[in-house]
């Protein structure tokens, strides 16, 4: 049994004030939620205050990105260090809005990854295809060069502090969801994947979350799938009511 874990990734969004409200919400909202882990990544500068709203609960807090390195200069960078020292438990890698926006790579991905677990994070490392790459046919090639350089030299030990995101590009923000059927199709493919290249056992115990326009209302049948083991949610992640009930429906 894979314990599912629904995150919500705020983005780059909300004040402190507000940012702190809608974790005091959150919190109350999911008051003796069990069987199923919370995470919530706000921006940097709101972690520290995140962190303490939900201090002494389940819900963890996580960054967003982080580099791979400890310090230095690295003008504009965080460290994993800088994150737990602000009462991170996870980090996101690899968001799509990274790969494209920021042209972060596969190579560089990989690096960030080994660095964050050999710091202590676990990692929401995120996988997808974009809309121009389904249709023309190279999804699985580009799920297999994301999954294969991307996790690239992990072990075991390594791979019970990893969870993958898959996040179609084109389901994020824009209200087209994948369908449950999609959805089970690239999870079941990214878990054939992690088997071929780091065995069965860490495959079989791998969370896959789906993540792209995920809402209360299409959560539960996505998260029925068998392969789909939790969510990772943006724009629902901003009101408490809505993300309590994507949680309860991971339950
Ligand atoms: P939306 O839920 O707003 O589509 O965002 C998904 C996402 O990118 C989460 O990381």
């Amino acid at each position: 049994m894979r314990t599912p874990v629904i995150a919500g990734n705020w983005k780059m969004n909300l004040l402190r004030d507000d940012a702190v409200a809608l974790a005091r919400d959150v919190a109350s909202a999911l008051d003796g939620s069990t069987g199923v882990e919370v995470v919530v990544c706000p921006v940097f500068t709101v972690l520290s205050s995140v962190a303490e709203a939900f201090a002494g609960g389940s819900v963890e807090v996580g960054g967003q990105n982080c580099y791979g390195v400890e310090s230095g200069a690295f003008t504009g960078e965080i460290s994993p260090q800088m994150l737990r020292d602000a009462g991170c438990a996870w980090t996101i890698i690899g968001h799509s809005e990274r790969r494209q926006i920021f042209n972060e790579s596969d190579a560089l991905l990989n690096k960030k990854l080994h660095f964050a677990l050999a710091s202590g994070l676990k990692v929401m490392f995120c996988i997808g295809e974009t809309l121009e790459e389904r249709e023309s046919g190279a999804m699985n090639d580009v799920l297999r060069r994301q999954v294969i350089e991307g996790l690239k030299g992990l072990d075991d030990t390594d791979f019970t502090r990893v969870v993958l995101a898959y996040e179609p590009v084109w389901a994020i923000g824009t209200g087209v969801t994948a369908t449950p059927e999609q959805a089970e199709e690239a999870h079941a493919f990214t878990r054939e994947l992690v088997a071929e290249a780091f065995g069965g056992t860490v495959a079989a115990d791998l969370r896959i979350q789906y993540g792209g326009s995920v809402k209360p209302d299409n959560a539960a049948e996505l998260l029925a799938k068998e392969n789909v083991d939790g969510a990772l949610v943006g724009g629902a992640a901003l009101q408490a009511d809505s993300f309590a009930a994507i949680v309860k429906a991971a339950r």
